[in-house]
């Protein structure tokens, strides 16, 4: 598998979170919003983009790709980037609920362009945090992030 720090794909559709998130200040949760409920964030369908694209910049070709696959009922094929094996257990709903941001694991996602994967999304780089986090000696250690292996390891 390996690490796949700095993968930026081309994507099917020239989307920029750059614009929707940092210009247009979209707020994250407005289109991944299985974050806070699940493992997975998720990638918005189609009808959170027609919400607005149904209007604005209908003559663009790269909305007019969105406006086609909606009319087909063909979802886009985006490239996933960020992936973690099988055998590692991640959920986004635990992190969010202790008020980690999604910067802290995904970098500064609201100036990019093109999406890419910033950090190295490591075992080691799992355990950084945990250990950081469950530091000095913790008060309230249920709230503490897991270092045994079983946490993620199920
Ligand atoms: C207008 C909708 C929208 C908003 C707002 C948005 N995103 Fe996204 N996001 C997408 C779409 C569509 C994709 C898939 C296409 C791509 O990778 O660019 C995506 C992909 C991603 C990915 C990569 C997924 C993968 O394949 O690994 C991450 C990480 C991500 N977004 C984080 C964020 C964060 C953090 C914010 C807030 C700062 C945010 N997004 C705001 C629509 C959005
Ligand atoms: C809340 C409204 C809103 C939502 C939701 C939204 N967009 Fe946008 N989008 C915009 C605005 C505003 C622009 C900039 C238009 C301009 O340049 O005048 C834009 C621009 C774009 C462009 C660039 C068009 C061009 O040729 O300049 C693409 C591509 C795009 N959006 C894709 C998407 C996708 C894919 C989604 C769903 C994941 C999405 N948008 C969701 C408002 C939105
Ligand atoms: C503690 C680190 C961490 C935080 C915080 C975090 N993510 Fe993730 N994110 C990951 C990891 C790890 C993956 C890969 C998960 C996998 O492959 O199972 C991922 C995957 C994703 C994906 C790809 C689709 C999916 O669900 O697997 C999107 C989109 C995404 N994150 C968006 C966000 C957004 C938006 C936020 C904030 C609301 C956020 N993430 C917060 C670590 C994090
Ligand atoms: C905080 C979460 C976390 C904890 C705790 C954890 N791991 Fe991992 N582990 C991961 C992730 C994520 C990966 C996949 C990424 C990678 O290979 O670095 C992984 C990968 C591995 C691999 C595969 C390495 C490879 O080269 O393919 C082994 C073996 C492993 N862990 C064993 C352990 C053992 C033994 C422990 C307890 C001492 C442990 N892990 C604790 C998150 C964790
Ligand atoms: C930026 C800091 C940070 C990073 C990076 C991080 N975590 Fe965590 N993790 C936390 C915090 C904080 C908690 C919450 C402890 C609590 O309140 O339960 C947590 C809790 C967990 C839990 C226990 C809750 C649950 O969902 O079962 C697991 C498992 C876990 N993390 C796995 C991972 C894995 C795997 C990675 C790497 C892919 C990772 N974490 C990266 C901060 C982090």
């Amino acid at each position: 598998m390996g690490s796949q720090q700095g993968y930026a794909p081309v994507q099917p559709v020239a989307f920029s979170h750059a614009l929707h998130a940092g210009e247009h200040k979209l707020d994250c949760r407005y289109c991944h919003f299985g974050a806070e409920k699940s493992r997975h964030a998720g990638v918005p369908p189609l009808e959170v983009c027609m919400n607005c694209h149904s209007q604005v910049k209908k003559d663009s070709p790269e909305v007019q790709k969105l406006a086609s696959a909606f009319e087909a009922e063909q979802p886009i094929e985006w490239v996933k980037v960020h992936r973690l094996p099988d055998h590692a257990f991640f959920s986004h709903a635990s992190h969010l609920s202790a008020q980690v941001k999604c910067q802290s694991c995904h970098g500064s996602v609201e100036t990019m362009v093109r999406i890419e994967q910033v950090e190295p999304m490591t075992m080691g780089w799992c355990l950084e945090c945990h250990r950081s986090m469950g530091k000095p000696p913790p008060e309230a250690p249920a709230s503490a992030p897991p270092t045994d292996c079983s946490a993620c390891h199920r």
